[in-house]
């Protein structure tokens, strides 16, 4: 079992990663807000008294100079499988729109499922409706098992029939324009007002959501989109054998020892974003452990000029 200690640290490494993202927002610069986040990231990383490889991160290794997927990071220690997304949802903190978040799941070796950087359909649900979801049946017959609902999906051209279907059974329907990692989770948390994820999107994020809908025992089913051989290859080299299989969220996120970390960089419906104010930052973390259930939100004031402390609220 991971040391629960952990939990704190990692805590640490998404709200570096927000700060130092959140200083772009607006600015219309997706990789230099992206840059600033991995750096962040990293640096905090090695502080961290674990053994990590990363297995959803920036890119292959020629793509991405840091957090590119089979780096280790870390301090030394256990061996952990190690998600992150520095900015889920660059194109929102590029346009100061809501809904990103810095995001990190952390699992013994071996736990994560190593999704390659394409599309894979998703369903995700809160606790409530867990085991009624089936990714191969209608949309109507998922919605009808899981009653009265909102329904969050990406505002694709894709969806189109999708979000028809949705509309045509009658329940109400949120379109985002990035960033399906936060509805996922918001899914998992009664009160939110979302109650199903369902689409086509990244296949990283895919790992990431599972990992934190699973501590918060929701439900997802998802499955690989390789659009060529290419693609099918890398979900091969991958350990994936049968790239149409369904992925269930023990399969995404296997055993009983995850932890999930989010930062708010723009606000969000369940994290506000990164504040700045004259020598600080306020951040505000959700920061969950499969392994006893909890869910902590960190509320933390970071001072920049110990010279002048001056906490803001
Ligand atoms: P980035 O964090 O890489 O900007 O991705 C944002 C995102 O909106 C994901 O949340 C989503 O899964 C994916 O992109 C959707 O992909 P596309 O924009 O190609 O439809």
């Amino acid at each position: 079992m991971m040391n629960r200690e952990l939990s704190m640290e990692f805590v640490r490494v998404t709200e570096a990663a927000a700060i130092a993202s959140a200083r772009g927002v607006g600015r219309g610069d997706k990789n230099g807000i992206d840059q600033l986040a991995v750096d962040a990231m990293r640096k905090m990383f090695d502080t961290v008294n674990i053994s990590g490889t990363v297995v959803i991160g920036e890119g292959e290794m020629d793509e991405a100079p840091m957090l590119y997927i089979g780096e280790h990071v870390g301090a030394g220690g256990p061996e952990v499988d190690i998600a992150v997304d520095p900015v889920e949802g660059t194109n929102l903190v590029a346009k100061g729109q809501p809904g990103a978040i810095a995001v990190i799941a952390i699992a013994p070796k071996g736990c994560l499922l190593h999704a390659p950087d394409m599309y894979m359909d998703k369903i995700a649900v809160g606790p409530r409706a867990k085991g009624c979801i089936n990714i191969d049946d209608p949309v109507s017959a998922n919605l009808e098992r899981v009653g009265d609902l909102t329904v969050v999906a990406l505002d694709r051209p894709r969806h189109r029939k999708i979000i028809e279907e949705v509309r045509a059974a009658g329940a109400r329907i949120r379109l985002i324009s990035d960033g399906d990692v936060d509805p996922i989770i918001n899914a998992g948390i009664e009160g939110t007002g979302i109650h199903m994820y369902i689409g086509r999107g990244g296949a990283p994020e895919g790992v990431l959501a599972a990992a934190g809908l699973k501590c918060l025992g929701g439900d997802m089913q998802a499955r690989l989109c390789p659009e060529n051989e290419e693609q099918e290859e890398r979900c091969h080299k991958m350990g994936i054998s049968d790239v149409k299989q369904i992925l269930t969220i023990d399969d995404l996120v296997k055993g009983d020892d995850v932890m999930f970390t989010a930062s708010g960089i723009t606000n969000c419906d369940l994290l506000h974003g990164v504040n700045f104010f004259g020598n600080g930052a306020r951040t505000h973390t959700i920061s969950m452990r499969y392994a006893t259930g909890t869910v902590r939100f960190v509320d933390a004031v970071h001072t920049f000029d110990r010279s002048n402390i001056n906490i803001k609220l």
